[in-house]
């Protein structure tokens, strides 16, 4: 096709704004997170634990993302990352399955309840019954 009206067909550079409004919110990194999540709860019940605290940290970084792309959700966020991710990474540093497991589900109710807070009720997040199809789980 033609290039239209002098455009090029890719810039050769960008403004800072427009690098800026590229960045991803959490409409994008949410489901991110939520992989990650779903990757580090069968790699612990798998028993790679060190699996799965490569995904929680991985997991707490796209976190901290969203506080640098949408300050106002950086108290939530901060708080979260305290209250739910900390004891999670402490139950896969312990290798205690039993307090990960309960964690896990408390991670999640919090999650969603700050859907709601947040007025996106309607985003309920759940745990897939299945282990991720492509991901060998097994201890190494
Ligand atoms: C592990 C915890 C969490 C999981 C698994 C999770 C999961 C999700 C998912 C799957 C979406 C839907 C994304 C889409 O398809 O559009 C979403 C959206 C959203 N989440 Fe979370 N979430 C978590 C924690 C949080 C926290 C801590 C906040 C705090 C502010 C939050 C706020 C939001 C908001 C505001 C949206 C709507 C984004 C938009 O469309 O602009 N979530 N979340």
């Amino acid at each position: 096709m033609a290039e239209s009206a002098g455009q090029p067909a890719n810039p050769e550079r960008l403004s800072p704004e427009e690098l800026t409004r590229l960045q991803p919110g959490l409409a994008r990194l949410m489901p991110e997170i939520a992989n990650r999540l779903w990757r580090a709860v069968y790699a612990a019940r798998a028993g790679n634990w060190r699996l799965a605290r490569w995904q929680l940290s991985e997991m707490r970084k796209l976190f901290l993302l969203c506080a640098i792309t949408r300050p106002k959700y950086g108290d939530d966020i901060g708080e979260y990352l305290h209250e739910e991710v900390e004891p999670l990474l402490a139950a896969v540093a312990a290798e205690d399955l039993a307090s990960f497991e309960l964690r896990v589900g408390e991670a999640v109710d919090s999650a969603n309840e700050l859907h709601r807070r947040w007025e996106k009720g309607f985003i309920v997040w759940k745990l897939p019954d299945q282990a991720p199809p492509d991901l060998d789980l097994t201890p190494r």
